[in-house]
Order: C-alpha cells, then structure tokens, then sequence
C-alpha cells in the first residue's frame, strides 16, 4: 500500500463557480432526440414530451449550466426552425452530424428542460451561416419585456415571460466548422454579432470562440483583431473566451492497458496549459470595470468508439471518472479566472454523464464525479501541501499518483480526493494548518474492483459510490483509498477546548 498526506493550509482563496461543473447538449446521435426528447406521444415516461428519467437524474446533480445546440450544429441552425407548432416545424439536414433534424425540440422545449432539471441555459449563436440580425433577433425573442412582435410571438408560442437568458456564445469553433475563419476575419464577425446582441439585451454575457488545444496562436490573435492589445478597443464586448480541449488521443475507450490508462491523465495538464494561455492573455486587457474571464466550454475523453457513424457514443469507465475529477481539480487551481466548463456531452455522447437505450436508463462512473463533487460549489479555494509518490511515463512525464483539492463553505472542508494508481491502495493522512481538531462529517469513495468497469442497463450501479471509513484522530484523518478511485470527504474543524 502507497502512502500519502494532505496538509490543508490555512489562507482561503477565490470561490469555486459552481459554473465549473456545467454541461453541454446539442444535436447528435441520440442526445437531444432519445436522451431529452421523446415526444409527447412516447410510451417512455415525459412531461410535454421531455423524459422524466434523465431529468430526475439530473436535477440530482444541480448542474448550473447547460450549453446548447451545439457544437459544429450551432453555426447551421437558424433559430426560427425551432419555433412554433412542431408539426409545421421544418426537416433540415444536420450537417456535421449526418442526420436530419426535425426541430421538435427548438428553444422553447430547451428552456422548459432547463427549468425541468433546475439549470441556467446558455445559448450558442449562429456566426457561420447566420446574420447579426438573425442573432439580436434570437435575444430579443428570449430575453425582452418589450411589446414588440418577436416578444408577441414569443407568448403565442406559449411564454409570456422573458426567459432571461444571460449565457450567449457568439459561434463555436469559428476556425473550424464554424467558418474556417481566421482569427482576424472572426475579431471583425465578432464585433458585429456581439454588438447588435449586446444592445438587444444589455445584461447578457458573450461568450467568444477561443483555440482548441491546436490553435495555440488563435486567442491572442482574435484579442488583438479586437483592438484589445492595442488599437481601437471592442473589448467591452468580450465576457470570456471560451476554449475547447478534447482528451484521449482518440485511442480505444475500454481496451487499453495499465500504460494507456496512465497515458491520458497527463492531457490535465495540456489542458492547464491552453488556461493558463488564455488567462495570461485575459488578464492582459482587463481593466478593473472590466474583467475578461476563461471558460472551457467543451472538454472530455473522446475515444475512437465515438464516430459520426454512432453518434459519438463511447464506453464510460472508471478511467473516464479519475480523469474527469483530477480536471476538476485543475479547474479549481484557476478559479479566480476560470468561471465554468461545460463537459461534452450529458447524454449517449463522448464523456456522457447518462446513457440510455430505448426506455432504459442509467448512469455512468463520471456522473458520480459531478454528483460526489458537489459541496466544492461555492466554496473557497484552500491551498493543500500534498505529499506522494509519482510514476513515470515511457516520455519522462511524471502522474502524482494522489490528486487532491479542498475547498472551505460555511465552516465546513470538502476535500476531494482522486488515486490515480491502478493497482495499489493509498493510505492518506490529512491535517490541517489551522488550529483545533478534524471530525470526519461524512466520507464516500467511487470505484471498483476493474478499471475497465462500466455500468450498463443489466448493472446499473456497478460503479456507484459507497461509504469510506475515515478515522478522525485528533488534528489528523486517516483514509485508505482503493486502487483508481475518486473520494469525497467533508470535515469539520473543530475549536479546541
Ligand atoms: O462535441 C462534439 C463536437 O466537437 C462539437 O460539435 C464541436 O464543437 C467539437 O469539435
């Protein structure tokens, strides 16, 4: 058995977003249509066509923040063609995904999701085939409390009430299948789009296209087209950039080996890299009224399972689960700049949190990540000193077989904890700077007995977290954390007497 310590330090630092654990749906393979929508005439449990077994599912999870329609999808869907009594609604081609879409369900039905599963929406414009008007329209349409025809229309197709949606990204991947543009030509698309947006509704925050893990040179160049590093300014109209960083080399999600599995979680890393990028750059044309923040709006494993051909479906596996949590850490590092991540995608897709199959249901290792880390929401930001061993990779890189982040809310530590070892158990100790003694509030562990593990409809909870002994011995706790697992511990420090 490996040991490991964990000393909490004292000084608090910024507040978690609870945005950092959004998601993202869009229009592929069976994610919006089968894994949100059914129609009102399915045999499948729904509420005006919404299933009710992914929503209950997911309301668990308190997801603040879910992106939509897409994705590649986005840049050829004109916002119209989802409006309106869904027998007149139009059949387009979907043509990223090679499918055709029948626009049952359009803004309104996406709203009504949100609200379903208790979550902020966040909207992303057409940039590559659609028009600045056809965008300020959309945000008139949601958001206005004017009498004006949009607003109308919008309460004959059955919301009288603005929906208030404050997330507006303006494009996806804009280098990429959302126009092939370069980063020049998009700063000048940008400061159309998010102008006209801005005016229709002056609260909203825009959301611009930033690099993929590739495109190294493309945020500053974008930041520079917009006059931010110098020149005539459209910097006001930048809330965030928004980058994309897919993991897993497009290598077999379940048939890989202890060196396969080691290989992926260094893409953490890479993944800090582009942040930590862009933060510079952010950092750089912020002024004190205006702060210009990073969110990572599309990130994940993506297996060579997940094919247009599948519908980017893929296995889900403890693997996925340890790398989504040692990524939340990472998030947690940059929390002052990085305001949220919306992993790909919540249902039937890439790193899904819950897959179905006709009226069957359930939900894979990385849904409980989301739900185990939930008191990190919030909470402040707690340097840990963390003692461990590491193991080195064929290419030199070193994995920290112990991952480690804490975060302190009302009183109260939550300290989440990922073993990366494949084989061995790892007995940690934690401490803390402060003083006063640790009581052990609750504990709970996700893993099981074979990385590989997935669960699926004949075992549904095979990998489902349990309760974690955790000793409280005056200032320290001892747990032992099995091989590949992802821990949750909440303590209290208690004054001493
Ligand atoms: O998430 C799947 C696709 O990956 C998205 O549509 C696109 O933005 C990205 O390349």
């Amino acid at each position: 058995m490996k040991k490991a310590a964990v000393k909490i330090g004292a000084a608090e630092g910024a507040a978690v977003d609870p945005n950092i654990y959004g998601q993202f749906i869009e229009h592929i393979g069976r994610c919006v249509y089968d894994g949100i929508w059914v129609g009102e005439d399915s045999s499948i449990p729904n509420e005006g066509g919404i299933r009710l077994d992914t929503v209950e599912a997911l309301r668990k999870l308190e997801l603040p923040v879910v992106r939509w329609p897409g994705g590649c999808f986005a840049d050829n869907y004109h916002w119209r063609d989802g409006i309106g009594p869904r027998s007149e609604r139009p059949k387009r081609l979907n043509i990223w995904w090679d499918q055709s879409e029948g626009n049952a369900f359009g803004t309104h039905e996406f709203i009504r999701f949100c609200k379903m599963i208790g979550t902020e929406p966040y909207i992303c414009a057409n940039v590559g085939t659609g028009s600045p008007q056809e965008t300020r329209d959309w945000v008139e349409y949601c958001n206005s409390s004017q009498n004006t025809t949009l607003t109308r229309e919008r309460a004959a197709n059955g919301d009288k009430e603005p929906f208030g949606v404050k997330f507006w990204g303006v494009g996806n991947e804009n280098w990429g299948c959302g126009g092939r543009m370069t980063p020049e030509s998009y700063a000048d698309q940008y400061r159309r789009f998010a102008t006209f947006m801005r005016q229709t509704d002056k609260d909203i925050k825009l959301i611009a296209c930033g690099s993929n893990d590739d495109l190294t040179a493309w945020d500053e160049k974008f930041l520079n087209g917009l006059g931010a590093l110098g020149g005539y300014s459209a910097v006001g109209l930048v809330d965030a950039i928004a980058l994309h960083n897919y993991s897993g080399d497009r290598q077999p999600g379940l048939d890989f080996n202890e060196k396969g599995y080691y290989a992926l979680m260094p893409a953490v890393n890479h993944m800090e890299e582009q942040i930590v990028r862009a933060i510079g750059l952010c950092r750089k044309i912020s002024s004190e009224k205006h702060r210009v923040k990073v969110i990572m709006d599309e990130w994940g494993t993506w297996w060579s399972e997940a094919q247009v051909e599948n519908g980017l479906l893929q296995p889900s596996t403890m693997r996925d689960a340890v790398f989504a949590a040692l990524s939340f850490h990472m998030f947690h590092r940059h929390a002052e700049d990085v305001v949220m991540t919306n992993m790909a995608q919540t249902i039937n897709i890439l790193q899904a949190l819950i897959l179905t199959k006709g009226p069957r249901m359930w939900v894979t290792p990385t849904y409980w990540v989301y739900e185990m880390l939930r008191p990190h929401k919030g909470g402040n930001v707690v340097k840990a000193e963390v003692t461990r061993e590491s193991v080195t990779l064929e290419n030199g890189k070193a994995v920290p077989l112990l991952s480690a982040s804490v975060t302190l809310r009302d009183g109260s530590y939550s300290l989440s904890l990922a073993n990366v070892d494949a084989n061995d158990s790892c007995e940690v100790t934690v401490s803390a700077a402060a003083q006063g003694s640790l009581a052990v509030e609750s504990a709970r562990v996700l893993t099981s007995g074979d990385v590989h593990d997935q669960n699926s409809p004949e075992e549904s909870d095979k990998v489902s977290p349990r309760d974690l002994a955790a000793a409280s011995e005056g200032n320290t706790v001892k747990a032992v954390l099995p091989p590949h697992s992802v821990a949750v511990i909440k303590l209290n420090l208690l004054s001493l007497p």
